[in-house]
């Protein structure tokens, strides 16, 4: 329980209001709340006239669609059906002989601050010539291809290309080990696989084609016909004759013109797999109209995008936020925008800042976890401190992945933003395809550490078990009562699955169940999310299963007995892994205990990623279960943080383990 300080804290955290500057209501889009609420007015009361007119005014389609919605074999709604167009004609083709075609789309920083700059025009060349090398090697609309690759002008291009051809790409991020890669593949089904030899992050070479082939080896990827490889970097990586092919190989002779092929509007643009509540992570799939809609309506509400803004977005193209705000949005809104290979503490904690200076970026949008980690490096670092750059180019930032504490809030608002950037918390998931809950920079007052009020045409509300609407003030789940067209249309290959995991039937099987926990003000309405109510975690904005983890540790048969995980508090990642573990050998102490727990940390790394590595490692004789046998996984919750134990421990078989869990390792 928080203590009554605490509590007496937040509370008057909550209570500050940040009305928007009048730099950024000013030619705003969206200026003021009338003009907000007008617009959620229109898409509430009439949905399909909304909808049709954004569809219309904001995509090209090859073909007009005349259907907006279809929900007769409702939850697997369908938007735009029979209508067609493609995701990279929207992203590129659309700007040529308008004033973009000339402009910047990306400005790409390397890991050793090298830059590149490439326009519209050129990037539709690229895009289009290896979309002709994909062709050539066999690939078709829609086939599966697994994306591996750093963050690079090549891997926007990798995406690009595949939407080009209506094939559906799966980007896994490159932190992902060789099983969780195989895992992937074979689930897909995917034909082929685009990587680059090595990534190169904070002046590190680290290899991605070598897990590619570790990842194949593995077995049951015999669909994988073609490995492409950008070579990133000048060092040497091992050919599989008669399936690897270079990016240079694959280009050669491939002409600059590639006509966009023409998809359905719910044609699968991309698969991307993400943790639920099993072992399994799920195979999230999104449309090409609908999805690509959201990305470029957002662009324009969201972040109220301007012809001379710069736009950066920090998020990796492995998770859904590079998708929309990296791949897709920016591009489908004629942006300009940068693309950064590397990692916010290299060369050192002030890079961050100094990319903003230097690129004269004016939306900036990162993750809690960054701010927090740089607000502890400047704190010790006075050369690092954000004061030492010219940010005035800013002019919104935004927050994205986890909540986003008031302390953190309001360091960002007053070191990064000046007091003069509106903060856009965005609340959004891999299955919304982009935001649904945030402020719009022109319009809505501030409360730190909110993400305030929903989208025009975003139904969302707090309900209890049952579905029944819960009073301002009331902790329940977070739902979304309408569908709305960047919705996850299905889990790839698991249906049912998706059905049981959004669209409970307790709830009458149509609403969609968001996984958090969330509340609103008493007076303004805002939403507060509380955190996921399933056994999801959030570690520095990283979305893990609790399952993944625990199957990934009695993986270790050798070792392991038995192993559960839950997640606990962390001032920079926001929650943290710990695991408690039975060995099959009996209780290790001291520096057995130490080793063991670090072999069980580069096994877990070796299983699914580094990301996914326990912070903390505490070994029992057993684990604390009730008497049916069940996990006392509250208990272990309480454990984790230090907490007093509240819960009754009458029935535990040993008592003892309470003692022998408290020590971490
Ligand atoms: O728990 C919520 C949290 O991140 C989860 C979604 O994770 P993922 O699918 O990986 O997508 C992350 C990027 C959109 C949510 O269920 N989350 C995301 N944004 C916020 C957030 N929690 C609080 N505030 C946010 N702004």
């Amino acid at each position: 329980m928080s203590s009554p300080s605490k509590n007496i804290e937040s509370v008057l955290v909550e209570s500050r209001v940040f009305p928007p500057d009048a730099r950024a209501s000013t030619g705003a889009r969206i200026a003021g709340m009338a003009a907000y609420e007008a617009l959620c007015k229109e898409a509430e009361q009439d949905p399909d006239g909304f909808w049709t007119r954004q569809a219309r005014d904001n995509m090209v389609w090859t073909k007009p669609f005349t259907r907006t919605l279809d929900e007769s074999n409702a939850p697997f709604y369908k938007w735009f059906d029979d209508g067609e167009l493609n995701a990279s004609a929207n992203c590129l083709d659309k700007h040529i002989g308008t004033p973009v075609e000339h402009k910047t789309a990306i400005i790409f920083e390397a890991d050793d601050g090298a830059v590149t700059e490439i326009t519209y025009k050129d990037l539709l060349a690229r895009v289009a010539q290896f979309a002709n090398a994909l062709k050539a090697q066999g690939i078709q609309k829609g086939d599966r291809v697994i994306v591996y690759m750093p963050m690079t002008i090549e891997g926007v291009i990798a995406m690009q290309a595949c939407a080009r051809i209506g094939a559906t790409h799966s980007v896994v991020f490159g932190g992902f080990s060789a099983k969780a890669l195989q895992e992937r593949i074979i689930d897909a089904g995917a034909v082929a696989v685009i990587t680059s030899n090595f990534q190169m992050r904070g002046g590190k070479e680290l290899p991605l084609k070598a897990i590619v082939d570790d990842g194949i080896a593995l077995g049951g990827c015999e669909s994988i016909k073609t490995v492409f490889v950008h070579e990133r970097t000048l060092s040497d990586w091992k050919r599989v004759e008669g399936r690897d092919i270079t990016f240079a190989e694959a280009l050669e002779g491939q002409g600059i013109d590639c006509p966009p092929e023409p998809v359905g509007a719910e044609h699968p643009l991309f698969i991307l797999y993400t943790s639920g509540s099993t072992g399994k992570p799920k195979g999230v799939q999104h449309s090409t109209g609908g999805y690509l809609l959201w990305a470029k309506l957002t662009m324009d509400w969201t972040f109220d995008l301007r012809p001379e803004d710069v736009f950066w977005c920090t998020a990796d193209i492995g998770w859904i936020t590079g998708h929309t705000y990296v791949a897709y949005g920016p591009l489908a809104a004629g942006a300009t925008q940068v693309v950064f290979e590397g990692i916010p503490t290299f060369p050192n904690a002030g890079r961050f800042w100094q990319m903003i200076e230097k690129h004269k970026v004016s939306i900036f949008y990162t993750a809690p976890t960054a701010i927090r980690s740089l607000i502890k490096a400047a704190e010790s670092d006075e050369k690092v401190h954000p004061k030492n750059w010219d940010l005035s180019s800013l002019r919104i930032l935004g927050s994205v992945g986890e909540p986003i504490n008031p302390e953190a809030w309001m360091w960002y608002h007053r070191n990064i933003g000046h007091e003069k950037c509106p903060i856009v918390d965005t609340f959004w998931q891999t299955e919304t395809g982009g935001h649904v809950i945030t402020p719009l920079p022109g319009a809505t007052p501030l409360v730190p550490g909110s993400c305030t009020l929903p989208l025009p045409g975003i139904a969302a509300a707090i309900v209890d078990e049952t579905g029944k609407d819960l009073p301002n003030g009331a902790g329940g789940m977070l739902v979304i009562k309408r569908p709305w067209p960047s919705m996850i249309r299905t889990i790839w290959n698991d249906p049912e699955r998706f059905k049981k995991s959004y669209f409970p039937e307790e709830m009458g099987g149509t609403i969609y169940l968001a996984g958090d926990g969330a509340v609103r003000s008493a007076d303004r309405g805002y939403f507060r999310i509380t955190g996921r109510i399933d056994d999801v975690l959030n570690v520095s904005g990283h979305r893990l299963g609790t399952m993944e983890i625990e199957s990934a540790l009695v993986a270790k048969t050798d070792l392991v007995a038995e192993a559960a995980v839950v997640g606990r508090p962390d001032d920079v990642s926001g929650e943290a892994v710990c695991a408690f573990v039975v060995l099959k050998r009996g209780r290790p102490t001291d520096a057995e205990a130490r080793q063991i727990a670090n072999e069980l940390r580069a096994w877990v790394a070796k299983e699914i990623g580094p990301i996914a590595k326990p912070k903390d490692i505490r070994f029992g004789d057993n684990l604390p279960k009730t008497r049916s046998g069940k996990i006392m996984r509250r208990l272990l919750r309480s454990i984790a943080k230090g907490e007093a134990i509240t819960q009754d421990t009458s029935t535990l078989e040993n008592p003892a383990i309470l003692e022998q869990l408290g020590q971490a390792y």
